[in-house]
């Protein structure tokens, strides 16, 4: 049996299969990939969907934060997990002033990510300030999911990375900001860094779907940024994630091994080496031997 039949189904999936999951209560497994061979080993793991997020900016450009990702960056990027993708729904992630500018602007950018880079959904942060971009968008035909609670894009206004809407006027705030996000036709919204109790409420309200990331166990989903789950991160593991392989300590002893073997001349071994046809080889070292720069005097 393939993983993906493990998972539930052969079929691609789309966002009417968040719907089903919904209705069915079966939770949506979605992890970041930012190219071609990290979304083909999602993808046979039977991953939901995958998400191509700009914490590309932290996790593989070297950054501090999301803000230096740019459209460029994500439309490569997404071109790149979609052609290493069968079945999960890929979503693209709108970077920092992409779609903050104006609807029009959002949907140039937004197109661009479906048409050039073949994504099957975009997602954007904030709330009710940006529902009207939200309907622009997906009365356009372009899927959107939703990121509330902690929106990295906005770490400088919210004063650092940290846990959102422990208060109840916070709390009312997301509740309020899901449902314009839902009005305005939103497929699912990502909770991020926010009390399980609020994610649990928000749930059970909407009809769209909750994606937790720090949002406890009772959202509709989870999503993951790959490098967390595979120990690819260095020494710092948010709270939220958990380490299913220790991948970087594997990659560094691998490429300390490679580096001994070819310090000590047992790489390339015979296995990685091919050889001439004698004839040529004594053809060659015959003409080698007349040509040789050294010698060129004694001709
Ligand atoms: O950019 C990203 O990877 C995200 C997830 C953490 C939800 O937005």
């Amino acid at each position: 049996m393939s993983v993906h039949s493990q998972a539930g189904s052969e079929r691609p999936v789309t966002t009417l299969t968040f719907r089903a999951r919904k209705s069915a209560r079966q939770r949506v497994v979605i992890v970041t990939a930012y190219d071609a061979a990290s979304a083909r080993l999602v993808d046979e793991a039977g991953v939901d969907a995958i998400l191509v997020g700009d914490s590309m900016g932290m996790t593989v450009l070297g950054f501090d934060s999301t803000l230096p990702v740019t459209m460029d960056d994500i439309a490569r990027a997404t071109g790149a997990v979609v052609r290493g993708t069968k079945r999960a729904l890929v979503i693209a992630d709108m970077p920092f002033l992409s779609f903050q500018v104006s609807p029009e602007d959002a949907l140039r950018n937004a197109g661009r990510l479906m048409a050039e880079a073949g994504a099957g959904a975009v997602k954007l942060e904030g709330g009710a300030t940006v529902a009207p971009t939200v309907r622009c968008l997906t009365e356009a035909g372009i899927p959107v999911m939703g990121h509330l609670g902690l929106t990295p894009q906005s770490v400088h206004q919210l004063g650092g990375f940290r846990v959102q809407a422990r208060k109840a006027a916070a709390a009312e705030m997301l509740l309020e900001d899901c449902h314009a996000l839902e009005d305005a036709g939103a497929f699912a919204v990502v909770l991020e860094c926010i009390p399980a109790e609020l994610a649990t409420l928000a749930t059970g309200r909407l009809a769209m779907s909750t994606i937790g990331i720090g949002a406890g166990n009772g959202c509709d989903g989870e999503v993951q940024v790959f490098h967390d789950l595979l120990g690819l991160g260095g020494d710092f593991t948010p709270r939220h994630a958990r380490h299913y392989a220790e991948m970087g300590a594997g990659i560094t002893e691998a490429v300390a091994r490679y580096s001994a073997d070819v310090r000590d001349g047992v790489f390339p071994g015979e296995e990685q080496t091919v050889h001439m046809e004698p004839d040529a080889l004594d053809e060659v070292s015959a003409w080698s031997a007349k040509h040789d720069p050294l010698r060129r005097g004694e001709r």
